[in-house]
């Protein structure tokens, strides 16, 4: 995969792919503009270098179709105030109105187009429409790591129709992180898997049980296991159709002898509530009515122990409900072990970060990853479409 600066974009029309995928509030303001902030180096660093730059990223899910709630217009005013250079908002994604402005940007400017989403034929990576993005263009920079695992038409089939093309500085650093995790851990390897999903993770776990010593579960998926290995878990979250795939896993993990961990004990309530009353316990079957919300003190104290012994932490989905204070202990008390391991941690989707930033180490956690899903399918998968474009 080829880097930014190892190409000459003096004078020459790129096409960067950004994530500025924003937070919005209900007025259409941005509330958080981490993604928009993360690409500033790529962006920066291809104006200073002279490049005419056509930028372009989607915002939530429209379906294909024209919606002004997530249009790309507050991310350009955000953008607009945090570089010097001018910055135009396109109207459009392509048609003639684009085409114009693209041929009248001037070395040093940028045009932002609007949601590459607000046409069906961006997520069906339709070649038509990739023809028309890369039409005018000199080189294509992906620097939108969190979209990578999409194989849309403006992180994959663009790549076809543009000679040059590299990866800018903010995907260069999650790649360079997550395939060092995947391809050369400094051993001991511990991954901590969280959220509700088995589901979502099964594809992750398979990989990890070649290649991480110990992964600690914990969040409501937990309960999947536990059930899957014959507990009564009470009302506790469980996907009942995914026991199978849950007992499957755990035969596994045993089969390779990774040291794979459930909770040992369990915050229970009668109800995720702020007000609900808790109990934590050790034993099972849970009391009736009531369901698991948090990992216990035992659990964190038994997984801290195996933390600070890590050289490499991955880390992916909180523990407990971790959004209500009483139900957060759990999470929170891993976060700060994994701030306190001096190992290279690295942690990923929205939720983990949420928690990570409620535990107040942010600063202490080597890698963040911009993006949720493209995280999770690298560390399954080893690679990701967007990625693939760029090297082949
Ligand atoms: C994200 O928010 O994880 C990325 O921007 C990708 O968004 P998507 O899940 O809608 O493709």
């Amino acid at each position: 995969m080829r880097f930014v600066e190892e190409l000459d974009v003096k004078g020459k029309r790129v096409f960067l792919r950004v994530d500025f995928n924003v937070p919005l509030t209900e007025e259409g303001e941005i509330r958080d503009d981490t993604r928009i902030r993360a690409s500033l180096p790529t962006i920066i660093y291809l104006l200073e270098h002279g490049a005419k730059l056509v930028i372009a990223s989607h915002l939530g899910r429209p379906k294909g179709k024209v919606d002004p709630k997530m249009s790309l217009k507050p991310a350009a005013a955000r953008l607009a105030s945090l570089i010097p250079n001018k910055v135009t908002q396109a109207p459009d994604v392509v048609g003639t109105e684009v085409t114009r402005l693209k041929k009248e940007l001037k070395e040093g400017e940028v045009l932002l187009l609007e949601n590459v989403r607000f046409t069906k034929a961006e997520t069906d990576n339709d070649e038509a429409f990739a023809r028309q993005l890369a039409e005018d263009i000199d080189v294509f920079v992906n620097d939108a790591f969190g979209s990578c695992h999409r194989a849309h038409a403006s992180v994959v089939a663009i790549a076809r129709f543009v000679k040059e093309k590299a990866a800018g500085y903010l995907l260069k650093k999650e790649v360079d992180y997550l395939r060092k995790a995947v391809h050369d851990p400094a051993k001991p390897y511990v991954a901590i898997l969280g959220g509700a999903k088995v589901e979502d993770k099964i594809p992750v776990i398979e990989n990890l049980l070649n290649k991480a010593d110990d992964i600690l579960i914990g969040g409501a998926m937990a309960y999947t296991f536990l059930k899957a290995q014959g507990k009564d878990v009470g009302k506790s979250l469980v996907e009942d159709d995914k026991l199978d795939i849950a007992r499957t896993v755990l035969k596994k993990a045993a089969e390779k002898k990774v040291n794979f961990l459930l909770p040992l004990d369990h915050v229970l309530a009668a109800e995720v509530d702020a007000g609900a009353e808790t109990e934590v316990v050790e034993s099972l079957p849970f009391p009736a009515g009531k369901m698991g919300v948090d990992i216990g003190p035992k659990t964190v104290a038994a997984y801290a122990k195996i933390i600070a012994g890590a050289k490499t932490i991955v880390w992916n989905g909180p523990l407990g409900v971790f959004e209500i204070d009483k139900f957060a202990k759990g999470t929170i008390g891993i976060a700060e072990s994994v701030a306190a391991s001096g190992a290279i941690s690295i942690v990923g989707g929205g939720d983990s970060i949420a928690a990570v930033k409620k535990a107040g180490v942010t600063d202490k956690i080597s890698h963040i990853s911009t993006g949720g899903g493209a995280s999770l399918e690298f560390l399954a998968y080893e690679t990701l479409p967007g990625i693939d474009a760029l090297e082949n």
